[in-house]
């Protein structure tokens, strides 16, 4: 039989990890629900869920992969042959392709502004007219659509060329280079006059704040952010190898994007109250909102270029996740080449990609529950299909899975120490399930 890529080092298998994680879901998403939600309200709640319920949900994607060596939903057919759980595997896969239709473009738009940027067209002389100018933009019809149809095939080629020259190499140059270039962008906004507000406005909690819809916010976000709920971390764990260190590289990827997502709110919040804007503008929040503070400082042009490189990298490190747990999906279930299953991604990703990015123009008026279809997909997946993903791979490691088994494969057969296995296992019994179940719940309004 012919051997199952593996990730070449361990430095690789956490970048490529690192990088699916980290993406727009840390620089564009959570400044903006954090700025929606009452800034350090919801930091408190979102490190919360981050810890108690991303983390424990990441061992336990880590841990199906490895084990079963096979993706989202082959990983439920190895370890539970014959059974529904394989339904959680086709919910990820499902998360997985809807999630990229949006997401590619989002993706477009970081490549439009690198665009602008470069060629020194983005300065507006007021907040309105940058409002005005990134409507019409995102309004056009073909404009957003090329960025989209560019940056889908700028993923179909690094996912085509496999798992160790595409994924690893791609994720371990891209990465470091992200964290050098978020830590100038820290120092400059922190520099700013009148930093100190928005330093405030992130870290000072108000606790009045605390809603069940911040709350269901939050989790979505750290199940988003983490790249979690979905399989997308069972695809990647069935590429590592047998002497990987499970609990060691989920604290290291949840350490890093939290990491990631704080130096976000770390940049955006200061550069917002120090330019009088209010932190609760939504989506637009980094692509209005920045290029408009970039302009206002010396070398603005090229601040906004490196940002939006930036932002661009960190998202096609994930899409990239998102793209290969679709093809991975076909490539193994259905004995398609790697080609043929990643063309075919491609291809009906970028359908639902016009689709999502036409919503903010010809097709804005058309709404399903209230909601255009980039904020429905936004909302379903984020909100819905991850926690509860990951609410019912909890209950599948906690309940149906022997506990021998997920110890020997969580400590390499008993060969590395993990002291805290007891209170993983009463988390992903217990607790996880059930916070995640009344989250969901309370929020649907049934209570
Ligand atoms: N975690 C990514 C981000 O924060 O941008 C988004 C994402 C990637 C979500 C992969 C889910 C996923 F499977």
């Amino acid at each position: 039989m012919k051997q199952r890529a593996t990730f070449n080092s361990k430095l690789g298998l956490v970048m490529a990890a690192v990088g699916s994680a980290v993406g727009l879901g840390n620089i564009w998403r959570f400044p903006c629900e954090a700025g929606e939600h009452g800034g350090g309200a919801f930091l408190i709640v979102y490190i919360f869920c981050v810890i108690i319920l991303g983390f424990v949900v990441m061992l336990a994607e880590f841990f199906l992969g490895r084990a079963s060596q096979s993706n989202t939903v082959g990983a439920f057919k190895v370890l539970a042959p014959n059974t529904m759980w394989k339904i959680i595997g086709y919910n990820g896969v499902l998360a997985a392709f809807l999630i990229f239709g949006f997401y590619s473009v989002v993706s477009g738009w970081t490549l439009e502004y690198i665009y602008q940027s470069a060629a020194g067209n983005l300065n507006a002389n007021s907040i309105e007219e940058f409002v005005i100018n990134f409507g019409s933009f995102q309004s056009d019809i073909f404009r957003p659509i090329l960025w989209v149809l560019i940056f889908t095939l700028i993923t179909h080629f690094v996912v085509l060329s496999g798992v160790k020259k595409g994924i690893e190499r791609a994720s371990k140059i891209m990465m470091p280079v992200l964290f050098v270039i978020l830590i100038a962008l820290c120092i400059r906004s922190l520099m700013l006059p009148n930093a100190i507000e928005g330093l405030k406005f992130f870290f000072n909690p108000d606790f009045s704040k605390i809603t069940s819809t911040v709350v269901l916010s939050a989790l979505g976000q750290a199940f988003f952010s983490l790249s979690v709920g979905m399989g997308c971390m069972i695809t990647y764990a069935s590429y590592f190898n047998k002497s990987i260190n499970i609990p060691n590289t989920a604290v290291s990827v949840v350490t890093l994007d939290t990491l990631i997502a704080i130096l976000a709110g770390v940049i955006i919040f200061p550069a917002v109250t120090s330019f009088g804007i209010s932190p609760s503008q939504g989506p637009q929040l980094v692509f209005i909102t920045l290029p408009n503070i970039f302009q206002q400082m010396p070398l603005g042009n090229l601040w906004s270029f490196i940002f939006f490189v930036l932002l661009a990298i960190a998202a096609l490190t994930s899409i990239i996740s998102l793209h290969e747990v679709v093809t991975a999906y076909l490539h193994e279930q259905y004995k398609m080449s790697r080609r043929k299953a990643a063309t075919i991604v491609s291809a009906s990703g970028f359908t639902l990609g016009i689709i999502c990015s036409l919503s903010f123009g010809v097709l804005s008026r058309f709404k399903i529950f209230g909601s255009t279809i980039f904020d429905l997909l936004d909302f379903i997946t984020a909100n819905l299909m991850l926690p509860l993903g990951g609410m019912f791979i909890c209950i599948f490691i906690g309940w149906f899975v022997d506990k021998q088994v997920l110890k020997a494969e969580l400590t390499n057969n008993g060969t590395l120490k993990f002291k805290l296995f007891s209170v993983f296992v009463f988390l992903i019994k217990y607790v996880a399930p059930i916070i995640i179940a009344l989250v969901c719940v309370n929020e649907l309004g049934l209570f």
